[in-house]
């Protein structure tokens, strides 16, 4: 018989025999699971469940609330907060940090998330997300600030994403690889389905928002323009393209099969180094894709090695198959 091995047990030989985890980091890591199995049962009851539309309010970066992101939210919060391993919260959806109340045990990790990632896909049932990361309060101050979480996606010690497809799909990082779960429904449990994910280096797909063409830098262009050209072009072949616009679809569609996402900076509002935000959709995606042998830039330097200087930064974004990587790269270094 084959071996069943469940997120739970995969996290204990972790702990156990690679040491990898600290029993803290343990809990918290199967608490986010738990929640994003209760998003999961929201997002699939749909309009059974009231969970479709907008919810008539803006979040802090001046975008429409859909309900499932209020939704999402607040399971994440509600799950994490009594778990006793975590000082603080930070969410897309959330101004300011959700420092843990007094009346529960303070631990030493900082959660970050994107509770529902690919919002314009909620009500067309098409894939949508949760991301998360996961970095340590370091210093032993008391109490917990914003600055503590300023630090560079280097410091992750743990990151992943639920997908909300087809099948409900847990990838994570603690810095050993990359593993993937399944969740199975009639057990209620994630199941491993995937481990030592592995990006190609090389790949003839990619991912891009078309329709801003006339707004990108030279670079991009000159990208994008190559791999149009195709078979008669100077790549010598053709490419394909993909774009499910919910990164975490995007980069699952990568770690599966290699290929090379991109959300670049562009001239619709030139003061904005992006549209994506560093601390938890580019940094956590950037630490799983590199832990697969692909690679995360904002053009010009590496993403994970960026020092955030707020909560809710923005960074362009280039990251997959790590050959196209370094081109896109090497063509931002060139123009520079
Ligand atoms: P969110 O729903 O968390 O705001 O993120 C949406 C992001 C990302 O998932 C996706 O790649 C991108 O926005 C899609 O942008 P376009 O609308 O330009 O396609
Ligand atoms: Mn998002
Ligand atoms: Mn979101």
């Amino acid at each position: 018989m084959t071996r069943r091995v469940s997120l739970t047990q995969y996290l204990v030989e972790q702990q156990r025999e690679h040491g990898r985890i600290p029993g803290q980091l343990r809990l918290l890591i199967e608490v986010v699971a738990r929640a994003c199995k209760r998003i999961a049962i929201s997002v699939n009851k749909g309009a059974l469940g009231d969970v479709l539309g907008s919810a008539n309010t803006e979040n802090v970066q001046g975008e429409v609330q859909k309900k499932l992101d209020i939704i999402a939210n607040e399971v994440l919060i509600e799950a994490n907060e009594w778990g006793g391993a975590l000082a603080a919260m930070a969410s897309e959806e959330m101004d300011s940090i959700h420092v843990i109340p007094n009346r529960y045990p303070q631990g030493e990790y900082l959660l970050l998330f994107d509770p529902l990632d690919g919002s314009s896909n909620i009500d067309v049932n098409v894939s949508i997300g949760t991301i998360f990361s996961v970095l340590r309060k370091v210093g032993h101050h008391h109490g917990v600030s914003e600055e503590d979480f300023l630090q560079s996606g280097k410091a992750q010690a743990a990151a992943g994403y639920c997908i909300y497809g087809p099948q409900t799909t847990l990838v994570l990082t603690v810095g050993d690889g990359v593993a993937m779960f399944t969740l199975d429904r009639e057990q209620g449990s994630w199941v491993l389905t995937g481990e030592n994910l592995q990006i190609p280096a090389d790949t003839k797909e990619f991912a891009i928002n078309m329709s801003n063409k006339r707004h990108w830098a030279a670079p991009v262009t000159r990208y994008i323009d190559e791999c149009l050209e195709g078979k008669d072009g100077p790549r010598g072949k053709d490419f394909n393209m993909r774009w499910v616009a919910s990164m975490v679809a995007d980069v699952h569609r990568i770690l599966t099969r290699g290929g090379v996402f991109m959300y670049p900076w562009d001239k619709r509002e030139p003061d904005k180094p992006g549209k994506l935000r560093l601390m938890y959709e580019a940094n956590p995606m950037a630490f799983i894709v590199e832990q697969a042998g692909g690679a995360a830039t904002n053009g010009l330097q590496r993403i994970m090695e960026l020092q955030p200087s707020k909560l809710h930064e923005r960074v362009s974004v280039v990251l997959g198959s790590k050959n196209e990587v370094e081109r896109v790269t090497a063509y931002h270094r060139d123009a520079a």
